[in-house]
């Protein structure tokens, strides 16, 4: 089995087909989740993609594994969850359609994503709809590869960490996209949690960061995550201890510390303290990949604080005349 670390110097060897289904990350993601299942995967545990999309990580993932001889294709499986369609709330894009658009009056992509995939349907394992209602709380059966790209709000989070990570046992890899996205947070502080018992694999690969987990990690702990039961103080410490792990990406474009330090101001963000967010985020608008990658969030977080500072709407006359009548 390669260690994690000597995949990085495999890069070069990788060949995915041109056609292979769009993906929401770049081609060097989708080269390590190849490199993951060709090399690294030993058939002693559960295969699992939260959030597969249209296919184009599974699909680097599936070609791993059907050309790694550890992988027997007739009893193992790769468990690929997704809502597999459109709409509110999904976060599922209309380029996962093969046709770049959901057809009039439909949003599913489970066909195009099946069809995309052919070749490797005989061993992946599709769980449509909400993750919450796809996966199994009973099943406590041992993860060894779980890549995750499906944790964009805190409440599939929690689902991911009480359903999945208790599953990993020592020598499980993770795979963390949107690593470099500062509005998930709870990605960062689970993460710096888990230290004492992973091993960063190296540089993240643009937003993925990949870790092995080296030791058992304690049911306690991964209850404490799970519930999130951490004080904004807790969780901006947490993320610090993940800054002193990580710099710059693997290809030199994305600067961790800098975009772990926009996700503590996210930490008070969401607690509603816009104040301490935006004293955390100001600082950051000199970061060159900062402002010209992550505009939209600087704004966000500085209306925040505008709406906090702005004084209350002046009552309306019918609210006047009845508070005159009333008293209150
Ligand atoms: C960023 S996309 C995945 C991209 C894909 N891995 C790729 O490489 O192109 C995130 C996916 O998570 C799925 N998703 C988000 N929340 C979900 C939930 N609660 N249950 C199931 N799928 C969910 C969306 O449908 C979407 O396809």
């Amino acid at each position: 089995m390669a260690s994690l670390g000597r995949l990085y110097s495999m890069f070069d060897d990788v060949v995915l087909p041109e056609d292979i289904p769009y993906a929401q990350m770049s081609d060097w993601e989708q080269k390590f989740l190849y490199l993951v299942a060709r090399h690294h995967v030993n058939g002693t545990g559960a295969l699992v993609e939260l959030g597969s999309g249209g296919g184009g990580s599974t699909y680097a993932i599936a070609k791993g594994l059907r050309e790694n001889p550890a992988f027997d294709e007739k009893k193992g499986r790769l468990h690929a969850y997704d809502f597999f369609r459109v709409g509110k709330g999904t976060f599922a894009t209309q380029r996962f359609f093969k046709a770049g658009k959901a057809p009039e009056g439909g949003n599913s992509f489970r066909e195009d994503f099946e069809a995309a995939l052919a070749p490797f349907m005989g061993f992946v394992e599709v769980h449509a709809g909400d993750i919450w209602n796809t996966s199994d709380p009973q099943d406590k059966s041992p993860i060894e590869f779980l890549h995750i790209d499906i944790a964009k709000t805190a409440r599939v989070f929690r689902c991911v960490a009480e359903r999945f990570l208790p599953r990993l046992e020592p020598g499980a890899v993770v795979l963390h996209q949107d690593f470099a996205s500062p509005r998930l947070p709870w990605l960062h502080h689970s993460t710096g949690a888990l230290l004492p018992y992973i091993e960063i694999a190296g540089a993240p690969i643009r937003s993925t960061l990949v870790f092995e987990v080296v030791r058992p990690i304690p049911a306690e702990l991964l209850e404490r995550i799970a519930k999130d039961e951490y004080t904004v103080d807790e969780r901006l410490a947490l993320i610090s201890a993940v800054q002193d792990e990580v710099d710059l990406d693997h290809t030199g474009r994305v600067p961790f510390k800098q975009v772990l330090e926009l996700a503590k101001a996210y930490v008070c963000h969401y607690e509603g303290d816009h104040r301490r967010a935006w004293r955390i985020a100001e600082p950051l608008l000199k970061d060159p990949y900062l402002s010209e990658t992550r505009a939209d969030h600087f704004a966000q977080l500085r209306r925040a604080l505008g709406e906090d500072a702005a004084p209350a709407p002046a009552p309306s006359r019918v609210r006047r005349l009845l508070r005159r009548v009333t008293g209150r």
